[in-house]
């Protein structure tokens, strides 16, 4: 189940992304291995934090922006209304087509899966991968459990850890980040 976020709640992430955009979302953004012509997925969009810097970089690609609240996708459409390469999803992951992204990325949204959902949401994403496709995340390491079971899964769903690493990050903390290659 979906849940949508309050007013305030939009409100103050707003807030966070004009003060700590570049340091949080963009520095995310710039690590992720894209050129300029890629497919990409962002999984979870939220308001776009992320997106915003990933569409500017795809200058002859495209980003699908999905996420399973309508609110917080009218409030990502809004971040990225001066880009035209964005198509925007509103649902879950079975919407997904198969082999379809050069890199999806999920920036702080699998922990907040429940483990029985991740067991359907990690297997579309590894599918909407072409083959040398990358998977991307970065999530909060306090959830220990949560990251060993994301862990499981991207490992049985048969991709490859190319890069791992901890990032401290501001406010929010310590967050596990990890590129997985599809084989
Ligand atoms: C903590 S927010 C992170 C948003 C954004 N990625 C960021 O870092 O600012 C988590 C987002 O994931 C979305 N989400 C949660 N479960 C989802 C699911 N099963 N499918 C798609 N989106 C989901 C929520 O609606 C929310 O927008």
């Amino acid at each position: 189940m979906g849940y949508e976020p309050a007013g305030l709640e939009i409100f103050l992430t707003r807030l966070a992304f004009l003060l700590y955009g570049k340091s949080v979302y963009q520095a995310f953004a710039e690590r992720l291995p894209l050129e300029g012509g890629e497919q990409v997925l962002d999984f979870g969009c939220g308001m776009g934090t992320v997106a915003y810097y990933v569409a500017k970089k795809l200058n002859h690609g495209h980003l699908t922006c999905l996420d399973i609240s309508g609110r917080w996708l009218n409030a990502c459409r809004k971040t990225l209304r001066s880009y035209g390469n964005v198509i925007f999803l509103q649902g879950e992951s079975s919407l997904l087509t198969n082999e379809s992204f050069d890199v999806a990325y999920c920036h702080f949204v699998l922990h907040d899966i429940s483990e029985s959902e991740l067991e359907r949401v990690i297997p579309a994403l590894v599918k909407s991968l072409k083959l040398g496709g990358v998977l991307v995340f970065r999530e909060p390491l306090d959830d220990t459990k949560k990251i060993g079971v994301i862990k499981r899964l991207m490992k049985e769903n048969g991709l490859l850890l190319k890069d791992s690493r901890i990032t401290d990050i501001p406010i929010m903390g310590n967050a596990l980040e990890s590129i997985y290659i599809k084989l």
